[in-house]
């Protein structure tokens, strides 16, 4: 079933039979919301020509997180690109050509089709619930040290090899994972893109490449061109499948507020935000949490790291704090032997399980994200079964 919100009850009518199958109006946004609230299960909200654009958006906005299988698409008479990106970013799926039947038919289809699999409709219970937890890393400052966290914390929650994580790989044009892990890109994220839609365990499996007993990385693309090909419904759609093959997912983002990230963001348990003791650093941190408060990203998900933690630099944590307005929950030191550790592709955890800086971030795993703590032994033991492969 689709709701149809058009003002213009000739309008409504000439795009009900458009669309065809059964379809609800609503005159105004109050009707559209008593509609919504009768029926929980609706996948689809549609928005005539003649509706405004911001009642759109915060539809859009409000069920993202709590309704995240309802689409909403928008029907608009000019595609401007500042209207676009508005509204993608705010959770509407969609915005097609209000003269352009084929596109506004196809817009829908692929709207319920994300719907149907986001509930797992269309797979028909074959495959276990998602339950895997899912980490973003992000930071909207470049450098930071996000890419050397989430692929440290990826080592550290596979517990040795007990545990699966997905480290995925989101910086689509500038991805650094490969070049961390030393691994060889010969399948990426890219290889989602002719198969999106229908990509299954078995797809995702051959996507991966494994880097350590526990621990397979999704490379992002060697063509940064092949970016603009992932949209925001495939991300969804791989983090979802993912969810349900791995125990941990870790995503690793670039420093912009793309709509990938959001997509990771949406479909994260944690957010996992890395800060540093510059004062440009905690501003663009200051206002990325007023931001996740608009998003409506819970308080008690967000873990603020502060990274390159010294004292010599005359920021005190309590000075950061109190510029963030939160509690950092975990400190990781300044040490030159996380360049040397990136230089020689051995990630700092594997290979000085002891050293201060994987001490943080094991406790990052198991205090923050509830892992079991990796015991040195543990982590060694990989390191070693890596060497054999
Ligand atoms: N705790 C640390 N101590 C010393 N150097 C660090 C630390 N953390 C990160 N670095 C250094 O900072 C550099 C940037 O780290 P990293 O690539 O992880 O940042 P990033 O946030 O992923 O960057 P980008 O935004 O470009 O993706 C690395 O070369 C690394 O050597
Ligand atoms: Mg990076």
């Amino acid at each position: 079933m689709t709701i149809l919100y058009e003002p213009s009850r000739q309008v409504a009518q000439h795009f009900a039979m458009l669309i065809g199958g059964d379809v609800r109006t609503a005159g105004s946004l109050d009707e559209t919301h008593m509609l919504l609230d009768e029926d929980p299960d609706e996948q689809l909200v549609l928005f005539g020509p003649n509706t405004p654009l911001m009642e759109a958006v915060g539809l859009a906005a409000r069920f993202r997180l709590a309704r995240p299988a309802l689409g909403v698409v928008l029907l608009r008479h000019s595609l401007e690109v500042n209207v676009l990106a508005d509204a993608i970013r705010s959770g509407v799926r969609e915005v097609a050509d209000v003269n352009d039947p084929t596109s506004i038919l196809a817009a829908c289809a692929r709207s319920q089709d994300l719907s149907r699999r986001l509930t797992g409709g269309s797979r028909a219970g074959a495959e276990p619930a998602a339950d895997g937890r899912v980490v973003t890393v992000y930071s909207a400052k470049g450098g930071c040290g996000k890419t050397m966290i989430a692929t440290n914390l990826a080592i550290a929650l596979a517990s040795g090899g007990a545990k699966r994580v997905c480290l995925i790989d989101l910086d689509l044009t500038l991805g650094d994972v490969a070049l961390m892990l030393q691994l060889q890109p010969e399948r990426t994220i890219a290889d989602a893109v002719p198969v999106a839609d229908r990509i299954d365990e078995t797809g995702l499996r051959t996507m991966v490449t494994p880097f350590c007993p526990g621990v397979d990385a999704l490379l992002a693309p060697v063509v940064p061109t092949v970016a603009e090909q992932i949209n925001r419904e495939l991300v969804t759609e791989i983090l979802y499948l993912a969810r349900s093959m791995y125990d941990y997912v870790v995503i690793d983002t670039p420093p912009v507020f793309s709509e990938h990230v959001l997509a990771a963001l949406d479909s994260s348990h944690q957010y996992l935000l890395v800060a540093t003791p510059a004062v440009t650093a905690m501003k663009n941190l200051r206002i990325l949490l007023d931001t996740f408060d608009v998003l409506d990203y819970r308080k008690e998900n967000r873990l603020v790291v502060l990274n390159r933690a010294d004292p010599r630099l005359g920021v005190t944590p309590a000075d950061i704090e109190r510029v963030l307005r939160i509690p950092i929950s975990n400190h990781i030191p300044m040490s030159r032997d996380v360049s040397i550790s990136i230089n020689r592709g051995v990630p700092i955890v594997l290979d000085s399980p002891t050293h201060a800086v994987s001490e943080a971030i094991r406790e990052v795993a198991s205090k923050r994200i509830g892992a079991e703590m990796a015991s040195p032994k543990g982590l060694k033991s990989m390191l070693s079964r890596r060497a054999k492969r």
